[in-house]
């Protein structure tokens, strides 16, 4: 069996490394090294609740391995928005009263950030694609679509006002 080794990753703008061996998750490299905000749910690719940005696109913590992402720039729900200045899609989303146990929160809003930086003006049936891979027990979905298209339409109007 290989040995381990040292992977570098920038995660949220600062880089780590971490000695990780062959199967070891991209998922269990974030958590061990502090970033408790991306969850662990199921960890087989079924609930979303580890998605982060891996190079800007939405992936499962779970599913990637931590030397297939070796090298690769990270975010996670933290490096999204942060208390001070939030993202208009976590403002959207305690807004519309999209929280309830929150669970699958932080891996809902890198879904739905990977979408909008695609698709600033989503139909429900696109948010329904991109949000595919992401259970929420809660809330029964709703409040979480009125919080992307409410998010996406400040995000449109900044942009207009903007330039
Ligand atoms: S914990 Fe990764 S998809 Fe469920
Ligand atoms: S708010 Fe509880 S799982 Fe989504």
């Amino acid at each position: 069996m290989a040995d381990s080794k040292v992977i570098t990753l920038k995660v949220n703008g600062k880089t780590m490394e971490s000695v990780a061996g062959p199967h070891k998750t991209l998922l269990e490299v974030l958590r061990d090294s502090g970033h408790v905000e991306v969850k662990c749910g199921c960890e087989k690719g079924d609930c979303g609740a580890c998605a982060v940005l891996l190079n800007g696109e939405a992936v499962d913590g779970c599913l990637t391995l931590a030397w297939v992402a070796d090298g690769g720039e990270v975010k996670t729900v933290k490096g999204i928005g942060t208390d001070s200045k939030p993202h208009p899609l976590q403002t959207a989303f305690i807004q519309e009263g999209s929280v309830q146990c929150g669970y699958c929160i932080p891996g809902m809003i890198v879904a739905a950030k990977a979408l909008l930086d695609e698709n600033p003006d989503p139909s429900d049936d696109d948010i329904k694609v991109a949000l595919s891979g992401n259970l929420c027990r809660c809330t029964g979905y709703t409040r979480i679509f009125s919080a992307i298209h409410k998010a996406a339409a400040e995000m449109r109007e900044g942009a207009r006002t903007n330039g």
